[in-house]
């Protein structure tokens, strides 16, 4: 079986259609641990619930490659978990909060104020779809986020109700594990969960949901639990992250505007894992031409520095008192400065287009691979921009999820050179969170990987 290559200094691919401004080599600190004996220490003294998808460990990274501490190199079409659009350490992101260090690392923004925090909400404002006046809150993690916006709406509205979706995923916090529509892993044995929650149908062509069965469930769901003037506010991925990469119809989200105009409910686009270019526009719903009243940021927004935020109405964002918003580490500035920085290399590279042009090749490569490697087996390829998935099955008649030989092309791709990271309900998807600077050769040898992964996880069945 083929290890991946080891080399210790190679920077950003030199052909990359994205050349870095500066190049940065980082130094790498040679160590007598190996993988073998970090998971024996990790295993020992972290805690069992936090899961790795490799037993590998990083001892540095560059754009979309990563390299473990035996110096074995990887290709990361994982993003640590898509945060790194603008791939892992990209020059301007490191330039920026190494600047931001030299000054001050943190004040809390609750007692002494800093301007990097004022200019990240202004960004923020003006990105956001709508031409409303608006106002953004920025925190830690993308489930503090989704926490406040629910706290928002709810001050906002003077109603208690929220409402998510099947397979939905909001964070494992105790009020988005609520709202997370998945039970294994994520909400097992740790109930009960905070009430006033509840859950209406994803349309989803695998359970023959269309959008007309979604909404049918909506409006049974105003009908049997949720009365519709009790609820604060409706809460949707624009594309399904840990659920499947599955694309809300725009028909449904068009829909779902109504509604909450039509009963004065709170309409909150959770973009933490679909914004910042990933599908090929700032936030997911742009392309369903809907405007929310509030969305929750997070992952992309700063090259991999932990930020998150709530941006929304400027009324509705204010309906808190002061005091009633924030936390000890909220907008951290060098976070603050990272996601600035991030943002401005995803306009500066053109990566929204990059995003577009990427989702092109990989569906033609997919499609490809599939009619080659796995004929009947590669069920679905959806997604919109590079945020993309291809959907394992035992074969075509029966659709049967095939989460083994999902987890088999991981586990292969892993030992050849390639991250890769599943999703779905049924865990049968592969998701692509690759960083939009690769270039096309990273991606085409990250692709030929994946053929042979899956070569072998079909051999292997
Ligand atoms: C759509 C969505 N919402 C919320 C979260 C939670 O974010 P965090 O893990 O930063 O708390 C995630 C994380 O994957 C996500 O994908």
């Amino acid at each position: 079986m083929a290890k991946p290559a080891k080399t210790k200094t190679k920077a950003r691919a030199a052909k990359s259609v994205n050349k870095p401004q500066i190049s940065i080599v980082p130094p790498y600190e040679e160590t007598s641990e190996t993988n073998a004996s970090l998971l024996a220490r990790r295993e020992a003294a972290v805690a069992r619930g936090v899961a790795s998808a490799a037993p590998v460990f990083a001892a540095r990274a560059e754009n979309a490659e990563l390299w473990d501490v035996e110096g074995n190199r990887y290709i990361d079409f994982a993003g640590g978990i898509a945060v790194l659009n603008t791939g892992h350490r990209h020059p301007k992101v490191i330039a920026a909060a190494k600047a931001q260090e030299d000054l001050y690392t943190h004040t809390s923004f609750q007692v002494v104020p800093y301007e990097p925090y004022i200019a990240l909400a202004e960004k923020l404002n003006e990105l956001a779809p709508g031409d409303h006046a608006k106002k953004s809150l920025l925190v830690t993690t993308g489930a503090e986020a989704v926490e406040n916006a629910v706290k928002i709406a709810r001050a906002a509205t003077g109603r208690p109700g929220v409402i998510a979706f099947t397979g939905g995923y909001h964070g494992r916090t105790l009020l988005t594990l609520g709202m997370t529509g998945k039970i294994s892993p994520y909400k097992k044995d740790v109930g009960p969960f905070p009430s006033d929650i509840f859950r209406a149908p994803f349309p989803n062509q695998r359970d023959g949901i269309t959008v007309k069965d979604a909404l049918t469930g909506l409006q049974n769901l105003f009908l049997t639990d949720a009365q519709p003037e009790r609820v604060a506010c409706i809460i949707i991925e624009p594309v399904l992250g840990e659920g499947g990469y599955t694309p809300v119809p725009f028909e449904m989200m068009r829909a779902l505007r109504e509604i909450c105009d039509q009963h004065g409910i709170m309409l909150i686009a959770d973009e933490i894992q679909a914004g910042f270019g990933r599908t090929g526009t700032w936030f997911a719903i742009e392309h369903s031409g809907v405007v929310p009243d509030l969305i929750t940021v997070a992952k992309s927004m700063a090259g991999g520095y932990p930020i998150a935020g709530v941006i929304g109405r400027a009324e509705v964002m204010d309906a808190l008192l002061p005091g009633g918003l924030g936390g000890t580490y909220g907008g951290n500035p060098v976070a603050c400065a990272a996601a600035l920085a991030a943002i401005e290399a995803i306009e500066e590279e053109g990566l929204l287009a990059r995003s577009t042009e990427m989702g092109e090749m990989f569906r033609k490569r997919f499609a490809e691979i599939g009619a080659r490697t796995a004929p009947y087996r590669m069920w679905d390829i959806r997604g919109l921009g590079a945020m993309l998935a291809v959907e394992f099955v035992t074969d075509f008649e029966s659709a049967a999820p095939d989460a083994a030989l999902t987890k088999s092309v991981v586990a292969h791709a892993l030992k050849r050179g390639l991250i890769l990271l599943s999703c779905g309900m049924h865990g049968n998807a592969l998701r692509i969170m690759v960083p939009l600077t690769a270039s096309d050769e990273i991606i085409d040898e990250g692709m030929t990987i994946f053929e042979a992964a899956l070569a072998d996880a079909i051999a292997d069945t």
